[in-house]
């Protein structure tokens, strides 16, 4: 048991995944809640579900927004990124145009939408078919250089989670470590409601003193 956990502040942490359709992002976050399904369906417009994890003694809410990836989507789609902490650029090994578009399109859609710093994180998928690689490793790593952002290459079709967990895991870390959290804390101390002292009626005082009289 650990009695140094901070529960009473957790860190809700929106977070976006974005890439081409077909690179597994679904695939991901249904393997993230243990739900993969391998017949997935495309995504229409986006689905939002949440995580909670207990990352270095602080409890980090991660509020996923999957997004769709086909074309026909990338206009509407831009309004799931405000206020996004993390983004997670996905694209698959085996496709070289999913990787040049994360160049091309991805990185810079959430960047233009975006008002404030977010953590990016490359997600190189369907580690499962490396004998079909075509993406180069040594050009990822110097896009994720460009851009500040870590790699991680995974599985979603992997049964045994570690690849998504360890995902999730490094993004909280790195996170909480980062500059980002400090913003969103203020972030949210603002926005968080005031305690409103009622009278036995039930009125708030301070409504009460401001009621003008007669
Ligand atoms: P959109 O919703 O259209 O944007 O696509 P998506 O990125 O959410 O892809 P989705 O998760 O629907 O996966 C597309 C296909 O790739 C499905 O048939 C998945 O089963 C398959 N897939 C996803 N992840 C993996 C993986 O790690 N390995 C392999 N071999 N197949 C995968
Ligand atoms: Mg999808």
């Amino acid at each position: 048991m650990n009695n140094n956990l901070n529960e009473e502040n957790p860190i809700r942490c929106k977070t976006i995944i974005v890439g081409n359709s077909g690179v597994g992002k679904t695939s991901i976050i249904s393997r993230y809640l243990r739900k993969f399904n391998p017949k997935e369906k495309s995504t229409i417009g986006a689905s939002f579900t949440n995580k909670i994890e207990i990352i270095n003694n602080r409890q980090i809410i991660f509020e996923i927004w999957d997004t769709a990836g086909q074309e026909r989507f990338r206009s509407i789609n831009t309004i799931f990124y405000q206020d996004a902490y993390i983004c997670l650029l996905v694209y698959d090994i085996t496709s070289k145009q999913s990787f040049e578009d994360i160049k091309s399109y991805w990185y810079n859609s959430v960047v233009e939408q975006s008002s404030k710093n977010i953590l990016f994180h490359l997600v190189g998928n369907k580690m499962d078919l490396l004998e079909e690689e075509t993406v180069e490793k040594k050009d990822v790593e110097a896009y994720g250089k460009e851009i500040d952002a870590e790699v991680s290459y995974i599985s979603a079709k992997d049964e045994n989670n570690i690849y998504v967990d360890m995902l999730f895991q490094k993004i909280g870390e790195k996170f909480i470590n980062s500059p980002l959290l400090k913003e969103l804390e203020e972030n949210s101390r603002s926005y968080r409601t005031e305690k409103v002292k009622l009278d036995n009626e039930g009125e708030s005082i301070a409504d009460k003193k401001n009621r003008s009289c007669c």
